[in-house]
């Protein structure tokens, strides 16, 4: 039997390098040997708000990304969330058996409802448990993701323990697949602060879709620690934090990286990384320049995936109604 595993990102943005290093290098890898869902989560991401019009195209454009970054559609399942009411559903038997106080202590619901200045939703609050209905639908062995996640991971497996405590063996408890060096990338702008797509300072994001030039031009200008070493250390963020994405996108060890740079600049290191990231970003941006505009073909590689998803989650849905007694 293949492992299942299960991940997703939400269409609300560009995607970076950061949402690549942290999940989806993780994700082609794995889909070779697995039973793999990559998710489009629409219903997470309209938990702030979103022009609609909007979300439909990023929809699309997140379909072509993952299948331009290597996902291939024939080996794993790519659907959109809002397509499998499944998902709503369980959240729903999940929200009962939830304690209030542990969605309280989500660090993430905490630092995004302080963004919302005119009072927060109740879906923020209540993101997380869709998460585990996402994830225990499956019967999902194990979910790559980055390490932002981690959280939101520890609160599915409480849930899925409590179920099967509560009510009779379920659903399967799963595990975090978190790659220790390369499941943090910072911003450019700000070593101590994550690279995110809500980043209020675009140089601190390099997305996938960035030109030549503007990759070229973040990276020459991505904030450096002081002294001149190219080393991985403790006190040199800024300088680790572009070596890890070196070593990722070139598939080399740090330590061979360090031995490639020792005695030269920094400006020669970012040189190399500039060039290197545009080596690598460029067939994907090729790959989604020539895929995005034909719709049909998105459309179906999506209603086969949301069919295929619903063949699955009805098995899980339908045992976890049975056993909380409803019809
Ligand atoms: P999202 O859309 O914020 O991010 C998608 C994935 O990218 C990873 N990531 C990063 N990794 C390394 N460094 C970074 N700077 C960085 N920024 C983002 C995230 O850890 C994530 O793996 N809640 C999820 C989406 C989700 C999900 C799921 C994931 C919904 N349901 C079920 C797994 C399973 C999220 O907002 O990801």
């Amino acid at each position: 039997m293949k492992k299942v595993i299960f991940s997703g990102i939400q269409p609300s943005g560009n995607l970076h390098i950061g949402n690549y290093v942290g999940a989806i290098a993780q994700w082609v890898k794995l889909q070779n040997e697995s039973e793999a869902f990559f998710c489009i989560v629409d219903l997470h991401a309209i938990t702030v708000p979103q022009d609609p019009e909007t979300l439909r195209e990023k929809v699309l454009d997140t379909a072509a990304l993952y299948i331009a970054c290597g996902i291939d559609p024939k080996k794993a399942h790519i659907f959109v969330q809002s397509e499998n009411p499944d998902h709503p559903y369980l959240a729903w038997l999940l929200n009962c058996i939830t304690p209030f106080g542990q969605l309280e202590r989500m660090t993430q619901f905490k630092d995004k409802s302080k963004k919302q200045q005119e009072g927060t939703n109740a879906g923020l609050f209540d993101y997380p448990v869709l998460m585990a209905a996402d994830i225990l639908l499956y019967q999902t062995d194990e979910v790559p993701v980055g390490e932002d996640q981690k959280q939101h991971i520890e609160i599915t497996r409480d849930l899925a323990e409590k179920f099967n405590r509560d009510f009779g063996q379920t659903v399967k408890v799963p595990e975090a697949l978190i790659q220790n060096e390369t499941s943090r990338i910072m911003s450019l702008q700000n070593p101590t602060s994550k690279m995110s797509k809500s980043d209020n300072d675009p140089m601190g994001t390099i997305n996938l879709l960035d030109g030549v030039e503007i990759v070229s031009e973040k990276v020459a200008k991505a904030v450096t620690d002081s002294g001149t070493e190219i080393v991985k250390r403790e006190d040199k963020l800024a300088i680790s934090n572009l070596l890890t994405i070196h070593s990722v996108f070139s598939e080399s060890s740090i330590q061979e990286i360090e031995k490639e740079y020792k005695g030269k600049s920094y400006a020669e290191f970012k040189k190399g990384l500039a060039d290197l990231l545009n080596k690598k970003l460029d067939p994907i941006r090729e790959k989604y320049n020539s895929i995005r505009e034909d719709v049909k073909f998105l459309r179906q590689i999506l209603d086969e995936g949301a069919s295929y998803a619903r063949s699955k989650s009805s098995k899980t849905l339908r045992e976890v109604r049975v056993k909380m007694g409803l019809g």
